[in-house]
């Protein structure tokens, strides 16, 4: 599905979000246009990219959360919603209903997903193709917790997929706080995981306990999404798309 509304509930009260994702080939038809859905603003920031991995990215990465924010905001011309890079290198959101709805998005491997959410609930996410030679380079980076290599070396999951687990579930807890990476990646390890079916987990952080990670493997890639622990998120894990 290229479009779920996602209930967040907090105690009594509830709110929607929106996931929405975007793939390369979409680019083949009219109707993914860069000038169907990118403000005048935007199509200056794409004009000046270079290079055609950057211009891809920019691209998928708009146009899904452009799809989400457009779910969330019922706006239908997504050439009215604008998204600029804030000084970290964060989607700030412009729209006149805008309010307080934020963006997160991510893109790997010719497929973009976004979250569209209400900004009282901080949200991150982050998506990464599952490979056996990433796993080898990731695992000298992430500077795992006894819990992380506790849980890798049980091996109940496959050292891929398990790398992209705890890669994602620390870029998406970036994304929730605007840092991104730029902290030691141990800060961001989880010291609590456990399996929610049999292809996704949650997990808790050790050093943001008002935090969790939800993280689930859909065709060949890992997707995290970090979010307030009170939070619940309905229907979880995602539908398949
Ligand atoms: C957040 C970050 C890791 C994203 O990297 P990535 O895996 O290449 O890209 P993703 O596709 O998953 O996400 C990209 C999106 O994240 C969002 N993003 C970037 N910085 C962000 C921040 N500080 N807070 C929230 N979201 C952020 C942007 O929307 C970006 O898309 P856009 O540039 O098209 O608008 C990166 O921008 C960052 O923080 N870099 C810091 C240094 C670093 O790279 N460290 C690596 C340590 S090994």
């Amino acid at each position: 599905m290229n479009l779920q509304t996602l209930t967040l509930r907090d105690g009594d009260e509830e709110r929607h979000a929106c996931f929405a994702l975007a793939r390369e080939m979409e680019f083949q038809t009219p109707a993914a246009l860069p000038e169907s859905f990118l403000s005048e603003t935007e199509l200056a920031d794409f004009g000046a990219l270079r290079f055609p991995l950057k211009q891809q990215g920019f691209l998928l990465g708009r146009l899904a959360a452009k799809r989400a924010l457009g779910a969330l905001l019922e706006e239908p011309d997504l050439r009215l919603i604008e998204i600029r890079a804030g000084v970290f290198g964060q989607p700030l959101v412009r729209h006149s209903r805008a309010g307080r709805a934020e963006v997160t998005l991510s893109h790997s491997h010719g497929l973009a997903v976004a979250l569209a959410y209400p900004g009282e609930s901080p949200m991150g996410i982050d998506l990464e193709t599952v490979s056996a030679i990433a796993a080898g380079t990731i695992l000298g980076e992430l500077q795992l917790s006894a819990t992380e290599k506790a849980w890798m070396a049980a091996g109940t999951v496959g050292q891929a997929t398990a790398c992209g687990v705890l890669w994602t579930a620390r870029e998406a807890l970036g994304k929730s706080m605007k840092i991104g990476l730029n902290c030691p990646l141990g800060i961001l390890s989880l010291d609590h995981i456990e399996p929610a079916g049999a292809t996704a987990w949650t997990g808790q952080y050790a050093n943001f306990p008002q935090s969790r990670c939800l993280s689930q493997e859909i065709d060949g890639r890992v997707l995290s999404i970090a979010m307030p622990m009170a939070i619940e998120l309905r229907p979880w894990p995602l539908a398949q798309y």
